[in-house]
């Protein structure tokens, strides 16, 4: 009984040849393609790191101020440098708080006695919103929450923020 031989045809060869070679270059291809696709979403936010916000705490009173600072926003792959903004007092205990000035209704921004109607109350222009001293929306104004704290630390004297957070509802 004769060992049947196993062979090869061109076609076969072939076949085999460029499945594997059009299987590595496609692999080839798409690998740095994923990549760049989820990069973005593995690196971390510039947005949760605290920064310094350039304001030594003895400067904090307890009458909320402005305070701006830069940071640097990734979007996917634009990168791009943003203002950000913060109310910052100290409250009868000493703490410092940081309230965002942005309104819990739509988005516009509230001012400290915005209003010389409310003295001692933030105040939102676009549809009257009111909040309190310590961020609570005033019942019977348009926003139906509390203004958002930003995360903070102090270093060698200086005020740094990091993200703006939502408080409980009033
Ligand atoms: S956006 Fe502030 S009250 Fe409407």
């Amino acid at each position: 009984m004769s060992e049947k031989k196993q062979q090869v045809s061109r076609r076969q060869f072939l076949n085999y040849t460029l499945t594997g070679v059009g299987g590595f270059m496609a692999a080839g291809m798409l690998v740095p393609m994923l990549r760049m696709a989820v990069d973005p979403v593995l690196q971390t936010s510039e947005e949760g790191d605290l920064k310094s916000v350039d304001l030594s705490v003895d400067d904090i009173t307890n009458e909320p101020q402005l305070v701006e600072w830069k940071i640097d926003q990734v979007d996917g792959w634009y990168e791009s440098e943003v203002t950000k903004s913060a109310w910052v007092f100290k409250d009868d205990n000493g703490d410092i708080i940081a309230h965002s000035p942005v309104c819990k209704h739509l988005g516009c921004n509230v001012t400290w006695e915005g209003s010389e109607k409310y003295p001692n109350e933030y105040f939102c222009p676009c549809h009257d919103g009111r909040y309190y001293k310590d961020g609570t929306n005033v019942p019977g104004t348009p926003p139906l929450a509390p203004l958002d704290e930003f995360d903070q630390k102090v270093e060698n004297g200086m005020l740094y923020l990091g993200k703006a957070k939502p408080r409980e509802e009033a």
